[in-house]
């Protein structure tokens, strides 16, 4: 039996509607798709559509998100923006075939997530169906369940975007440990920071990533930047002290060269993901999960991702999760996959009993 859910995303700069089918492979399951968990079967996860309106050129000239300028756009951009995710998957418009609506209610942008969840609810009360709130971390950690195999618990995640850093052990489905976060800014927020220090512009993750493919060892020099608590024997971490380091070293420099940049943004990735990997490293060797997961916008960097794939050397008998690239950033198919899985246990409720919460944490799932 097909379950289809519409989801719908809005928490920050992305106006994002997905439609989301779970089939039950019940038949064409084997011991190696089977969850270590009380829902016992593969169900594939198959994305129909997911729509992204992204805000980048809005906010570019700001240098980051300008959150009035965000809540007019999703005002402006929510309906179309649905309206093509059901077109593109062929859906009814009436939601005829749809099960649930999935919406990110927290954490985010206040205005931003209201514009979603209106629609949300909107649509619930219209049409009669059930709305699934869904936390927009966890909407992060399912972006890897739309693959062959999905990800066996305990599953460990590293998720790093522009707000958020953390390592988090998922128990089963709904059950999440934060073993650590980060004690200042996101990874994903320092990669913005040192993009606009260096005048690469924005946003900065994938402004560091293309000048820093520009490195080569003839720009190497005789400094190298600080990984921050690398060794402080906790699953924290810190990137407010790194991104003050570039500070220093740019004033020390003075006027920068193109080289100069070039070697900055490299080792800046190098620092930050040196960082990432040790961290995710030592707790997998405390907790011996079966899968290692990176998600969040962050994961879209190259390095990062090929660090992450390293780690499946190291430890053999664990399994790597890495996001296909347009499911890292903020998308809505996440959202529905999360939805599915809340609708399994259900966590299903009436669209007057929900709520915006931009301060929602991952502890209240
Ligand atoms: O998950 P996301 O879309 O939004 C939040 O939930 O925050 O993540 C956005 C963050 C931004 O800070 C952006 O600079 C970063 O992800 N990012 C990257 C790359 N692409 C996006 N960081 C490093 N390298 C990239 N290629
Ligand atoms: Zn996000």
């Amino acid at each position: 039996m097909e379950k289809k859910i519409l989801a719908i995303e809005s928490s920050c700069d992305e106006t994002a509607a997905a439609v989301v089918a779970a089939t039950d492979n019940r038949q064409q399951m084997d011991n190696s798709t089977r969850f270590d968990s009380p829902i016992r079967y593969n169900r594939g996860l198959e994305i129909l559509s997911n729509v992204v309106a992204s805000q980048i050129d809005l906010h570019k000239k700001y240098g980051g998100v300008y959150p009035e300028l965000a809540s007019r756009a999703h005002a402006e951009n929510i309906l179309p923006v649905i309206d093509e995710a059901l077109e593109l998957a062929g859906c009814d418009k009436n939601l005829g075939d749809i099960e649930a609506i999935a919406v990110t209610y927290g954490p985010g942008l206040v205005g931003s997530l209201v514009a979603g969840l209106a629609a949300a609810k909107t649509l619930a009360y219209v049409f009669k169906k059930p709305i699934l709130p869904i936390n927009h971390w966890e909407g992060h950690l399912y972006s890897v369940w739309f693959g062959q195999k999905q990800p066996q618990f305990p599953a460990l995640f590293l998720t790093v975007s522009g707000g958020h850093t953390n390592l988090i052990l998922m128990k089963d489905h709904g059950k999440y440990e934060v073993l650590g976060s980060t004690v200042d800014d996101a990874a994903g927020e320092a990669f913005d920071k040192v993009a606009r220090l260096l005048g690469l512009g924005y946003p900065g993750g994938p402004a560091i990533s293309r000048e820093a493919e520009k490195y080569n060892k003839d720009l190497a020099r005789d400094f190298k930047l600080p990984r921050p608590m690398i060794d402080s024997g906790d699953f924290k971490f810190s990137f407010s002290g790194l991104k003050t380091a570039v500070l220093y070293k740019i004033k020390e420099i003075g006027e920068l060269t193109e080289k100069d940049k070039t070697f900055l943004a490299w080792e800046f990735q190098e620092a930050a993901t040196d960082t990432l990997i040790a961290k995710i490293k030592k707790a997998a060797e405390k907790y011996q999960p079966k899968s290692l997961c990176l998600t969040g916008g962050v994961a879209a960097n190259k390095v990062l991702r090929e660090k992450f794939a390293g780690l499946g050397e190291v430890f053999g008998d664990m399994k790597i999760f890495i996001p296909e690239l347009n499911l890292t950033t903020d998308n809505a198919a996440m959202i529905g996959a999360a939805g599915y899985f809340n609708l399994l246990s259900g966590k299903r409720e009436k669209w007057y009993d929900v709520g915006v919460n931009a301060g929602a944490n991952l502890y209240e799932v």
